[in-house]
Protein backbone atom coordinates (compact mmCIF):
# COMPACT_ATOMS: atom_id res chain seq x y z
CA UNK A 1 0.00 0.00 0.00
CA UNK A 2 1.09 3.32 -0.32
CA UNK A 3 1.94 5.10 2.69
CA UNK A 4 1.27 8.63 1.51
CA UNK A 5 -2.05 7.83 0.80
CA UNK A 6 -2.70 5.99 4.46
CA UNK A 7 -3.86 9.43 5.89
CA UNK A 8 -7.71 10.30 5.15
CA UNK A 9 -9.14 13.96 5.91
CA UNK A 10 -12.20 14.24 6.41
CA UNK A 11 -14.18 17.05 4.44
CA UNK A 12 -16.42 17.86 7.91
CA UNK A 13 -17.23 21.15 6.04
CA UNK A 14 -20.86 22.32 4.69
CA UNK A 15 -20.10 23.75 1.23
CA UNK A 16 -18.69 22.18 -1.93
CA UNK A 17 -16.47 25.96 -1.62
CA UNK A 18 -15.21 24.88 1.62
CA UNK A 19 -14.13 21.85 0.87
CA UNK A 20 -12.36 22.39 -2.49
CA UNK A 21 -10.51 25.38 -0.43
CA UNK A 22 -9.39 23.01 1.78
CA UNK A 23 -8.49 20.57 -0.86
CA UNK A 24 -6.43 23.02 -2.43
CA UNK A 25 -4.66 24.46 0.84
CA UNK A 26 -3.73 21.02 1.25
CA UNK A 27 -2.26 20.27 -2.26
CA UNK A 28 -0.79 17.26 -3.76
CA UNK A 29 0.27 15.48 -0.37
CA UNK A 30 -3.23 15.06 0.33
CA UNK A 31 -4.61 12.54 -2.04
CA UNK A 32 -7.90 10.71 -0.23
CA UNK A 33 -10.54 12.16 1.57
CA UNK A 34 -14.02 11.67 3.20
CA UNK A 35 -16.99 13.09 2.03
CA UNK A 36 -19.77 12.70 5.11
CA UNK A 37 -23.41 12.91 5.78
CA UNK A 38 -23.08 16.73 5.97
CA UNK A 39 -21.29 18.02 2.36
CA UNK A 40 -23.38 15.10 1.08
CA UNK A 41 -26.70 15.81 2.03
CA UNK A 42 -25.61 19.44 0.67
CA UNK A 43 -23.37 19.12 -2.28
CA UNK A 44 -24.38 15.66 -3.50
CA UNK A 45 -22.52 14.02 -5.75
CA UNK A 46 -21.57 16.48 -7.90
CA UNK A 47 -18.81 16.73 -4.81
CA UNK A 48 -17.52 13.76 -5.27
CA UNK A 49 -17.25 13.94 -8.89
CA UNK A 50 -15.09 17.59 -8.32
CA UNK A 51 -12.56 15.46 -6.15
CA UNK A 52 -12.10 12.32 -8.74
CA UNK A 53 -11.89 14.46 -11.19
CA UNK A 54 -8.61 16.18 -9.28
CA UNK A 55 -7.73 12.91 -9.20
CA UNK A 56 -8.19 12.74 -5.41
CA UNK A 57 -9.24 9.25 -3.27
CA UNK A 58 -13.07 9.55 -1.97
CA UNK A 59 -14.50 7.59 0.92
CA UNK A 60 -17.89 8.51 0.91
CA UNK A 61 -19.21 7.94 4.57
CA UNK A 62 -23.10 7.63 4.59
CA UNK A 63 -23.25 4.29 6.80
CA UNK A 64 -26.28 2.94 4.59
CA UNK A 65 -28.58 0.81 6.58
CA UNK A 66 -32.06 -0.66 5.06
CA UNK A 67 -33.22 -2.66 2.92
CA UNK A 68 -31.01 -4.77 0.76
CA UNK A 69 -32.10 -3.80 -2.73
CA UNK A 70 -32.19 0.02 -1.79
CA UNK A 71 -28.75 -0.55 -0.10
CA UNK A 72 -27.43 -2.65 -3.07
CA UNK A 73 -28.48 0.31 -5.77
CA UNK A 74 -26.80 3.19 -3.56
CA UNK A 75 -23.24 0.50 -3.87
CA UNK A 76 -23.79 0.16 -7.66
CA UNK A 77 -24.03 3.92 -7.93
CA UNK A 78 -21.52 4.68 -5.34
CA UNK A 79 -19.27 2.28 -7.39
CA UNK A 80 -19.85 4.32 -10.79
CA UNK A 81 -19.04 8.00 -8.97
CA UNK A 82 -15.91 6.51 -8.56
CA UNK A 83 -15.80 6.05 -4.62
CA UNK A 84 -13.09 3.80 -3.63
CA UNK A 85 -14.48 3.08 0.30
CA UNK A 86 -18.10 3.34 1.23
CA UNK A 87 -19.60 2.77 4.92
CA UNK A 88 -22.71 0.31 5.92
CA UNK A 89 -23.79 -0.52 8.62
CA UNK A 90 -23.19 -3.78 9.68
CA UNK A 91 -26.36 -3.84 12.17
CA UNK A 92 -28.37 -4.09 8.71
CA UNK A 93 -27.69 -7.90 9.07
CA UNK A 94 -25.94 -10.52 6.73
CA UNK A 95 -28.32 -10.34 3.65
CA UNK A 96 -28.27 -6.54 3.24
CA UNK A 97 -24.62 -6.85 3.41
CA UNK A 98 -24.42 -10.08 1.49
CA UNK A 99 -26.71 -7.81 -1.37
CA UNK A 100 -24.38 -4.69 -0.84
CA UNK A 101 -21.24 -6.84 -1.28
CA UNK A 102 -22.78 -8.61 -4.54
CA UNK A 103 -23.23 -4.93 -6.04
CA UNK A 104 -19.78 -3.34 -5.89
CA UNK A 105 -17.80 -3.12 -8.68
CA UNK A 106 -14.40 -1.72 -9.35
CA UNK A 107 -12.31 -0.37 -6.90
CA UNK A 108 -14.98 0.08 -4.58
CA UNK A 109 -14.40 -1.42 -0.82
CA UNK A 110 -17.38 -1.72 1.63
CA UNK A 111 -16.25 -1.17 5.17
CA UNK A 112 -19.05 -2.03 7.87
CA UNK A 113 -19.54 0.55 10.87
CA UNK A 114 -19.96 -1.91 14.11
CA UNK A 115 -20.84 -0.23 17.11
CA UNK A 116 -21.02 3.75 16.74
CA UNK A 117 -18.34 4.99 19.40
CA UNK A 118 -21.31 7.48 20.88
CA UNK A 119 -23.43 4.48 21.88
CA UNK A 120 -23.23 3.80 25.24
CA UNK A 121 -23.23 0.13 26.75
CA UNK A 122 -27.37 0.87 27.99
CA UNK A 123 -28.04 2.34 25.23
CA UNK A 124 -26.83 -0.16 23.22
CA UNK A 125 -29.03 -2.47 25.93
CA UNK A 126 -31.79 -0.77 25.49
CA UNK A 127 -31.99 -1.05 21.63
CA UNK A 128 -31.29 -4.75 21.35
CA UNK A 129 -33.26 -5.15 24.71
CA UNK A 130 -30.41 -7.13 26.48
CA UNK A 131 -27.79 -6.90 28.69
CA UNK A 132 -24.49 -5.51 26.88
CA UNK A 133 -21.31 -7.17 29.18
CA UNK A 134 -18.64 -6.04 26.07
CA UNK A 135 -19.07 -3.13 23.68
CA UNK A 136 -15.15 -5.15 22.24
CA UNK A 137 -17.82 -8.31 21.83
CA UNK A 138 -20.44 -6.42 20.12
CA UNK A 139 -18.05 -5.24 18.14
CA UNK A 140 -16.24 -8.23 17.25
CA UNK A 141 -19.73 -10.22 16.76
CA UNK A 142 -20.99 -7.96 14.33
CA UNK A 143 -17.07 -7.71 12.26
CA UNK A 144 -17.60 -11.53 11.98
CA UNK A 145 -21.05 -10.94 10.29
CA UNK A 146 -19.34 -8.46 7.77
CA UNK A 147 -16.71 -10.37 7.13
CA UNK A 148 -18.71 -13.60 6.64
CA UNK A 149 -21.02 -11.30 4.23
CA UNK A 150 -18.02 -9.81 1.99
CA UNK A 151 -17.78 -7.24 3.63
CA UNK A 152 -13.66 -5.69 2.82
CA UNK A 153 -13.52 -3.99 6.20
CA UNK A 154 -14.76 -1.92 9.18
CA UNK A 155 -14.02 1.44 10.95
CA UNK A 156 -12.13 0.53 14.13
CA UNK A 157 -10.47 2.27 16.74
CA UNK A 158 -6.79 1.39 16.94
CA UNK A 159 -7.80 -0.03 20.63
CA UNK A 160 -9.65 -2.92 18.43
CA UNK A 161 -7.63 -3.13 15.34
CA UNK A 162 -4.98 -5.42 16.50
CA UNK A 163 -7.85 -7.99 17.43
CA UNK A 164 -9.42 -7.45 14.01
CA UNK A 165 -6.09 -8.01 12.36
CA UNK A 166 -5.41 -11.06 13.87
CA UNK A 167 -9.12 -12.91 13.13
CA UNK A 168 -9.88 -11.29 9.92
CA UNK A 169 -6.37 -11.46 8.47
CA UNK A 170 -4.31 -9.45 6.39
CA UNK A 171 -6.48 -8.32 3.30
CA UNK A 172 -9.34 -7.01 6.04
CA UNK A 173 -9.37 -3.16 5.83
CA UNK A 174 -9.04 -1.48 8.73
CA UNK A 175 -10.08 2.35 8.78
CA UNK A 176 -9.63 4.09 12.03
CA UNK A 177 -10.87 7.80 13.16
CA UNK A 178 -10.25 9.28 16.67
CA UNK A 179 -6.26 10.08 15.85
CA UNK A 180 -4.37 12.93 17.71
CA UNK A 181 -0.87 13.41 17.52
CA UNK A 182 0.65 13.23 20.69
CA UNK A 183 0.17 16.57 22.11
CA UNK A 184 -2.78 17.70 20.32
CA UNK A 185 -6.32 18.41 21.57
CA UNK A 186 -8.55 15.33 21.68
CA UNK A 187 -11.50 17.31 20.57
CA UNK A 188 -14.98 15.86 21.29
CA UNK A 189 -13.34 12.08 21.10
CA UNK A 190 -13.18 9.83 23.35
CA UNK A 191 -10.55 6.91 22.84
CA UNK A 192 -7.94 8.71 20.29
CA UNK A 193 -5.01 7.28 19.56
CA UNK A 194 -1.76 8.61 17.73
CA UNK A 195 -0.26 7.87 13.86
CA UNK A 196 2.03 5.74 15.44
CA UNK A 197 -0.22 3.56 17.62
CA UNK A 198 -2.73 3.26 15.11
CA UNK A 199 -0.42 1.81 12.26
CA UNK A 200 1.61 -0.59 15.15
CA UNK A 201 -2.02 -2.12 15.98
CA UNK A 202 -2.46 -2.94 12.16
CA UNK A 203 -4.72 0.02 10.81
CA UNK A 204 -4.45 0.62 7.00
CA UNK A 205 -5.50 4.24 6.81
CA UNK A 206 -6.25 6.53 9.38
CA UNK A 207 -8.90 9.28 9.40
CA UNK A 208 -7.61 12.44 10.93
CA UNK A 209 -9.61 15.55 10.78
CA UNK A 210 -9.32 18.53 13.16
CA UNK A 211 -5.44 18.08 13.92
CA UNK A 212 -4.89 19.27 10.26
CA UNK A 213 -7.59 20.69 9.12
CA UNK A 214 -7.90 23.04 12.38
CA UNK A 215 -4.71 23.38 12.61
CA UNK A 216 -2.63 27.08 11.76
CA UNK A 217 -0.85 25.67 8.56
CA UNK A 218 -2.92 22.44 7.63
CA UNK A 219 0.16 21.38 5.00
CA UNK A 220 2.69 21.60 7.57
CA UNK A 221 0.56 19.40 10.14
CA UNK A 222 -0.45 16.77 7.66
CA UNK A 223 3.66 16.73 6.59
CA UNK A 224 4.24 16.18 9.97
CA UNK A 225 1.68 13.48 10.48
CA UNK A 226 3.21 11.80 7.39
CA UNK A 227 6.27 11.49 8.99
CA UNK A 228 5.00 10.17 12.00
CA UNK A 229 3.44 7.55 9.91
CA UNK A 230 6.48 6.65 8.05
CA UNK A 231 8.67 6.38 10.95
CA UNK A 232 6.18 4.00 12.53
CA UNK A 233 6.05 2.17 8.88
CA UNK A 234 9.82 1.28 8.77
CA UNK A 235 10.00 0.26 12.52
CA UNK A 236 7.82 -2.60 11.67
CA UNK A 237 9.32 -3.62 8.71
O1 LIG B 1 -11.71 15.88 13.50
P1 LIG B 1 -11.59 14.41 13.77
O2 LIG B 1 -10.21 13.86 13.53
O3 LIG B 1 -12.13 14.02 15.12
O4 LIG B 1 -12.54 13.76 12.65
C1 LIG B 1 -12.78 12.41 12.61
C2 LIG B 1 -13.71 12.06 11.49
O5 LIG B 1 -14.01 10.67 11.60
C3 LIG B 1 -15.04 12.79 11.49
O6 LIG B 1 -15.46 12.92 10.13
C4 LIG B 1 -15.95 11.84 12.23
O7 LIG B 1 -17.29 11.95 11.84
C5 LIG B 1 -15.40 10.49 11.81
N1 LIG B 1 -15.65 9.38 12.75
C6 LIG B 1 -15.25 9.42 14.08
N2 LIG B 1 -15.48 8.37 14.92
C7 LIG B 1 -16.08 7.28 14.47
C8 LIG B 1 -16.50 7.20 13.14
C9 LIG B 1 -16.25 8.30 12.30
O8 LIG B 1 -14.67 10.41 14.51
N3 LIG B 1 -16.27 6.26 15.28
Amino acid sequence: MSRVSRVIIPLDVPTTTEALTLVDRLGTQATFYKVGLELYTRSGPAVVEELVRRDKRVFLDLKLHDIPTTVARAVSVASDLGVELLTVHAAGGPTMLEAAARARSGDLALLAVTVLTSLSPDEMGTVWDREIRSVREEVGRLARIAHGAGVNGVVASALEASWLRSHFGDDFLIVTPGIRPAGSSADDQDRVSTPADAVRAGSDYLVIGRPITQAPDPAAALASVMEEIRSADAART
